[in-house]
């Protein structure tokens, strides 16, 4: 029991405040909300107000006043859907902390996926050339860079609000950022690698209430996903090397083998842990 009087839709604190109830009830909590995972978001949030990490929260009985109210407060974001990683200002990727927030895009687990082939095939290079077209958060360029260092690896971005979190995270690492439109903005080159995880989710899909805290122009790309592909396709031919990879994140439905036939050979399709095709790779033709 939180209190003498439970509202349904509302967590309260009362006398008590031991956090194992206090994660009984945030997690049913959630679940009435129809948040997916409810029992890992409530301790995630529990051991980012505690500052422990969440594997201590078992150690741990004795929640107190100020740092209860702030749990429930951030379990009543988290039930109007706003993301985890919003409410925790940050996002877990490739073993990396990502810094996000409102403005940016918040890095998805099976764009790992793509960064972990990007860095299978740049790690061998004595000095590769990279770049991550639609950087965002960063995600991809810092994990190449923290993985690979020898690469130098430049991250492209235009939007304004999606570029403060970018050179917040790349701050103090080697990656360097390119403020502009992947289609014209300069970029340095030949190059060996270019990744890129664009918007290309088709306007007409229906998605989980959290994607609406995503910039839109993060997301959707026209009707069919496709506004912004075939430009991430043809830049990556003009800055590659002949021998260069290019590798991209696409919607299940898109098929852009066809798209890619012309500059590249040994184009393969990827699928992710489901059995989706999530990203496409290529190399750029002599
Ligand atoms: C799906 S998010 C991917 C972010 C990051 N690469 C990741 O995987 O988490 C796509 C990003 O592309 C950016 N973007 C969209 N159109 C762009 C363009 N024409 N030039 C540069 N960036 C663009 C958006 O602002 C957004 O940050």
């Amino acid at each position: 029991m939180l209190g003498k009087h439970v509202d349904p839709n509302k967590v309260t604190v009362g006398a008590v405040t031991g956090l194992s109830g206090l994660l009984r009830e945030a997690t049913a909590r959630l679940e009435r909300a129809g948040v997916a995972s409810p029992r890992v978001d409530a301790e995630l949030l529990a051991a980012h107000v505690l500052a422990v990490p969440r594997g201590r929260l078992v150690l741990i009985d004795d929640i107190r006043g100020g740092k209860a109210t702030e749990f429930l407060d951030l379990v009543e974001q988290r039930s109007r859907r706003v993301p985890l990683q919003h409410l925790t200002g940050v996002a877990p990727f490739l073993g990396l902390e990502l810094a996000v927030g409102p403005g940016v895009f918040i890095p998805r687990p099976e764009t790992e996926l793509l960064a972990q082939w990007a860095i299978e095939m740049v790690a061998p290079l004595p000095a590769p050339e990279v770049a991550d077209l639609c950087s965002g958060s960063g995600a991809l360029a810092l994990a190449i860079a923290a993985q690979c260092p020898n690469a130098a690896v430049r991250a492209v971005e235009r939007s304004l609000a999606a570029l403060g979190w970018l050179r917040r995270n790349t701050s103090g690492t080697r990656v360097e950022v390119i403020a502009g439109d992947i289609r014209d903005v300069p970029i340095p080159a030949p190059l060996d690698l270019v990744v890129a995880n664009p918007p290309y989710v088709p306007s007409t899909h229906r998605v989980q209430r959290e994607i609406d805290f995503d910039p839109r122009e993060a997301v959707f790309a026209g009707v069919d996903g496709l506004d912004l592909i075939p430009d991430v396709i043809s830049r990556a031919a003009a800055l590659l090397r002949p021998g260069g990879w290019l590798g991209f994140e696409h919607d299940e439905s898109h098929d852009v083998v066809p798209l890619m036939e012309k500059d590249f050979e040994r184009v393969e399709r990827h699928l992710d842990l489901a059995g989706r095709p999530r990203y496409t790779t290529g190399m750029r033709r002599g």
